[in-house]
């Protein structure tokens, strides 16, 4: 597997560190002069306008190249949507690598997103812009969809939504925790646990999960990679605000789509794509014939399928499919 250095990121890198290292104060100068509306109603507009999730530039940075295809340089150079860009985090580490457009209904976030980017570095400047809007909405293709943690991604994707998954009884969830931890860390965990699930700010979503979904899958053109937190002992459950999806279920849902690849890596889901052109595609339905294909080709394949037609495609590493007959 090739991985880009992530040893030296490109120049602008340090800027951005540099940036991050101040945030505290930076943040509040940004917001002081500028006119973002900290106060208006919404849950994530307070909350990037006064910090943020606090990620760390270089272990953010280093994670998503160890763990993920941008580090086998994966459609670099071309276009990506960042869905759910918050305050533009991911964004930033994201334009070292493709020219990449945040999308974020959360308008504070956006303005926010726009503030910071004045004091980057103009290559990164040049490389990323922002609009406020619905996932739903997009009409264009981008190469590459990345999504890490929108909330429409935090409800099931493939079987109907029920409230009764929630984990808003108090008692339940200290059962679930119980599963994992001990007593001692389940009641702890239970008392910095919020009254209100976040969850359920965005049930406008609960039965539109899979809706976005396929939206997402389908305005990739080439790679599709999706990233939330989840947990094993709580597959197919929420715990603490968060849907823990099962790997299989999601590897099910992008398979008819292209080649998926579905793991868990420090306790996130991590789901990606390599989508197939639409003759591939049509394909598909042909991939049973495997075992029977490789008995028709000698060649060093790691993938292979009958058309309609009965024409074998196969798929060389590192080179793509072919028609072969
Ligand atoms: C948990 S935060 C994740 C932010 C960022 N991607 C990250 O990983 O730090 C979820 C984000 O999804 C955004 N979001 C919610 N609904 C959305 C939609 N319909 N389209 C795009 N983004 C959405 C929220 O406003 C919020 O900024």
């Amino acid at each position: 597997m090739k991985h880009v250095n992530f040893i030296t990121p490109w120049k602008p890198f340090k800027d951005f560190c540099e940036f991050y290292k101040n945030m505290g104060s930076d943040y509040k100068e940004i917001v002081n002069s500028s006119d973002i509306d900290v106060k208006s109603d919404g849950v994530y507009n307070k909350f990037y306008t006064s910090g943020g999730y606090g990620y760390e530039p270089v272990s953010s940075r280093n994670w998503l190249i160890k763990n993920t295809s941008i580090g086998e340089g994966v459609g670099h150079g071309g276009t990506c949507l960042d869905v759910g860009s918050g305050d533009g985090f991911w964004t930033w580490i994201l334009s070292e690598f493709y020219n990449t457009t945040g999308i974020e209904p959360c308008a504070e976030g956006v303005q926010f997103s726009n503030a910071i980017r004045k004091r980057l570095d103009p290559k990164i400047r040049n490389r990323t812009r922002f609009i406020i809007g619905d996932a739903l909405g997009v009409r264009d293709g981008y190469d590459f969809i990345f999504c890490r943690a929108p909330c429409f991604l935090n409800y099931p994707i493939n079987k109907p939504f029920s409230k009764d998954l929630l984990d808003l009884d108090r008692k339940k969830l200290f059962g679930l925790w119980r599963r994992t931890y001990s007593k001692e860390k389940a009641q702890k965990l239970i008392g910095g646990y919020q009254k209100k699930s976040r969850v359920l700010n965005f049930l406008e979503y609960a039965d539109k999960a899979n809706e976005y979904f396929e939206k997402m899958v389908s305005i990739a053109d080439k790679y599709f990679l999706f990233i939330l937190s989840t947990k094993k002992a709580f597959y197919g459950e929420y715990l603490g605000d968060t849907y823990n999806h099962d790997p299989q279920d999601v590897y099910d849902a992008l398979k008819a789509h292209g080649d998926a690849r579905v793991k868990v890596v420090d306790g996130y889901i991590v789901a990606e794509l390599m989508k197939w052109t639409t003759q591939q595609s049509d394909c598909a339905l042909g991939n049973v014939l495997f075992s029977i294909n490789k008995q028709k080709t000698n060649h060093d394949y790691n993938f292979c399928f009958l058309d309609k037609k009965n024409v074998v495609y196969e798929r060389r590493p590192t080179e793509g499919f072919h028609a072969h007959s």
